[in-house]
C-alpha cells in the first residue's frame, strides 16, 4: 500500500514528482486554496489565471495539470477543484469534500512515485480526511494482469502531506488511523474483485483466517461437517447447490473483560446465480460481489483489532455459493434455521436472508450489546436508494440513528429506512414457521423484517444493506475506484468506536 508523512518544510522545496494544491470557485473565478500560498509566490502569483487559463473552474474534484518550469522543484503543480470555500471566518472544509478530493487527485496521479500535498488541513480532522481520500485514492487490482500489465500505471507510492501540525499528536494518530482504515477497505475491495472461481467458500475461509491472524485475532472456522453438527441449515440449504461447501467463519477480537461487545455479520455469498430460482445473466454480472458484507466485517475487524479498540468483536462471516445444480434446494423446500425454526425457500434466489438468519440467531446467544448484520440483501435497495447509498434498518431508533452517524461522519453514503409491521404477514408460509420471500413492494423491507425475526429478545440489532455501494459499476469518482469498494467499512470502524467510547 501507498504511505502518507507529514511535513512542514515548505512545499515549493519538496524533492516530489507532483505538488498539489487546492483551487475554489469563486465568484470572479478560480482562487487558491489555504495552503497554496507559498507554492504560488513562486508562480509570482499566476498560479490560479493559471489554472484558469488551462480550463480549471475550482469545481469539486477536477484535476488541473501546470508544468513548473522550474518556478517549484516538484516539476508540476496539480490543482483540484474544492467546490466554493466555506464560508465565514473559521470555516472548514467538510471532510468529505477534502477526502474526495484528495481521492480524486489521487487517482489523476496513478504512474506518479511521490505526489506532495499542499492542500487546507490545518485541522487534525482536514489532515485525516487528507490523507485517508489520498490512500483510499491509490488503489488497484492488478492480480490478474497478465500481458496487459506493463500499460496499468501504479497508484502513487508515497504521498508528502504539508501541515504545520506535522508534530501534534492527535495528528500523528490520526495519521496511523489512516493507514489502518485504507488498508482493511483495500482488503475488502481485493475480496470483492478477486474472481468467484478463485474463491469459493473455503479459499475465502483461508483469506480471512490469513487476515485475522495477522492482526492478532482468535479463528474458528466451521466446515461442512460442523455445520450439519450445529445445525445451521440456512447455509447448508443455500451451499448444497455448489460442490464447493460452505463456511462460518468467527473471528474474534477481546480487549478485555467486561468490555461492551459488538457483533459483526456479513454475508459471504461468494457467487449468487440464484440457484435453481436463476437469474438472467446481466442480473450475475456483479455478483461475485455477493460477498461484500463478510468483506466488509472481516476487514473492519481487523482494522478494529488494530487500533486496538476498547470494545469486543465477535465478525461472523457465513460463506456459501449459490448454484443451481442436482444438488441444489428447489422453490419449496424447507429449511431448519439455526436454532429450530424453519422456512419455506419460495425463491432460491432470496439466499442471503438464509445464511444470514442461523448466525443472527447465533450470534444472539453471546447476548452482545449491538449487532449489525451487513450483507448486498436485494436489488429492491437500489431501487429505493440507488447505486450509492446503503439503508439502515434497525429494531431500535436509537441505534439506528447512532449507525447513521456513524455513516455521515465516515463519509460514507447511508439512510434510515423502516421495518413497516404491516409487510411481515406477506411472509408467512402454508407449512413451515416464515417464508423466504412476501410482498413484492418494499423488497429492501421485507428482506429486513425477515432478519429481525431471528434476533434474539430484547437484543438491539441494525441491517446494513449494501447491495449497490458495494460495487461500483460506473466510472471511478473521488477515492472510489470502479468494482468493488470496500463500502461500510470505514463505518463499522468507527462504529466499534461509538461502542468503545459508550456514546450511542
Ligand atoms: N444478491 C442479491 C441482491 C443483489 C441484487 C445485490 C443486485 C446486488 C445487486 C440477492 O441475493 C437477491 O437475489 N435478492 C433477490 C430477492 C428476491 C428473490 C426476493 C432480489 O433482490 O431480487
Ligand atoms: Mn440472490
Ligand atoms: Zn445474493
Amino acid at each position: 500500500m501507498s504511505t502518507v508523512n507529514l511535513s512542514n518544510a515548505k512545499p515549493s522545496g519538496l524533492k516530489v514528482d507532483a505538488l498539489v494544491v487546492g483551487v475554489t470557485k469563486g465568484p470572479k473565478g478560480v482562487v487558491l486554496a489555504a495552503g497554496a500560498d507559498e507554492v504560488d509566490k513562486a508562480f509570482k502569483g499566476r498560479l490560479a489565471s493559471t489554472v484558469a487559463t488551462l480550463g480549471g473552474t475550482g469545481k469539486k474534484n477536477e484535476v488541473v495539470k501546470v508544468p513548473s518550469f522550474g518556478a517549484v522543484t516538484a516539476p508540476m503543480v496539480v490543482a483540484v477543484g474544492l467546490g466554493s470555500a466555506p464560508e465565514g471566518k473559521d470555516a472548514a472544509y467538510d471532510a468529505e469534500t477534502l477526502r474526495r478530493a484528495a481521492g480524486a487527485v489521487s487517482r489523476a496521479l496513478a504512474g506518479t512515485a511521490k505526489v506532495g500535498l499542499a492542500l487546507p488541513t490545518d485541522t487534525p480532522q482536514s489532515v485525516s480526511a487528507v490523507a485517508e481520500g489520498a490512500l483510499l485514492g491509490a488503489y488497484d487490482y492488478q492480480a490478474y494482469r497478465v500481458a496487459s500489465k506493463a500499460e496499468q500505471k501504479s497508484p502513487v507510492d508515497a504521498f508528502t502531506l504539508v501541515t504545520s501540525s506535522a508534530r501534534d499528536r492527535n495528528v500523528k494518530k490520526a495519521m496511523e488511523r489512516a493507514h489502518v482504515i485504507a488498508s482493511a477497505v483495500h482488503l475488502a475491495r481485493d475480496l470483492v474483485n478477486t474472481p468467484p472461481s478463485d474463491l469459493p467458500p473455503a479459499v475465502f475461509a483461508d483469506e480471512a483466517v490469513t487476515a485475522a491472524k495477522a492482526a492478532g485475532l482468535s479463528v474458528e472456522v466451521l466446515d461442512e461437517k460442523a455445520l450439519k453438527k450445529g445445525g445451521y441449515g440456512g447455509i447448508l440449504g443455500v451451499g448444497q447447490g455448489s460442490s464447493r461447501p460452505p463456511r462460518l467463519v468467527k473471528l474474534t477480537y477481546r480487549s478485555g473483560r467486561g468490555k461492551r461487545h459488538l457483533a459483526l455479520i456479513g454475508k459471504g455469498i461468494t457467487f449468487d446465480s440464484g440457484g435453481l430460482s436463476l437469474k438472467p445473466p446481466t442480473a450475475m454480472e456483479w455478483m461475485k460481489a455477493d460477498m461484500g458484507g463478510a468483506a466488509a466485517v472481516i476487514a473492519a475487524v481487523t482494522a478494529i483489532a488494530r487500533l486496538g479498540l476498547d470494545v469486543n468483536v465477535t465478525a461472523w462471516a457465513p460463506m456459501a455459493e449459490n448454484m443451481p445444480s442436482g444438488t441444489a434446494q428447489r422453490p419449496s423446500d424447507v429449511l431448519r434455521i439455526y436454532g429450530g425454526k424453519t422456512v419455506e425457500v419460495l425463491n432460491t434466489d432470496a439466499e442471503g436472508r438464509l445464511v444470514l438468519a442461523d448466525v443472527i440467531v447465533r450470534a444472539s446467544e453471546d447476548k452482545p450489546d449491538l449487532m449489525v448484520d451487513v450483507a448486498t440483501l436485494t436489488g429492491a435497495q437500489l431501487v429505493a436508494l440507488g447505486s450509492r447509498t446503503a439503508a439502515i434498518m434497525a429494531n431500535d431508533d436509537d441505534v439506528r440513528s447512532a449507525v447513521h452517524d456513524a455513516a455521515n461522519r465516515s463519509g460514507e453514503q447511508m439512510w434510515p429506512m423502516p421495518l413497516p409491521d404491516e409487510l411481515r404477514p406477506s411472509m408467512d408460509s402454508q407449512i413451515a414457521d416464515i417464508a423466504n420471500m412476501g410482498d413484492k413492494y418494499g423488497g429492501m423491507l421485507v428482506a429486513g423484517l425477515f432478519l429481525r425475526d431471528f434476533v434474539g429478545e430484547g437484543l438491539k440489532w441494525v441491517h446494513l444493506d449494501i447491495a449497490g455501494p458495494a460495487w461500483n459499476d460506473s466510472a471511478a469518482h473521488g477515492y472510489t475506484p470502479k468494482g468493488g469498494t470496500g463500502a461500510a467499512v470505514r463505518t463499522l470502524v468507527l462504529l466499534a468506536q461509538d461502542v468503545a467510547d459508550g456514546t450511542f
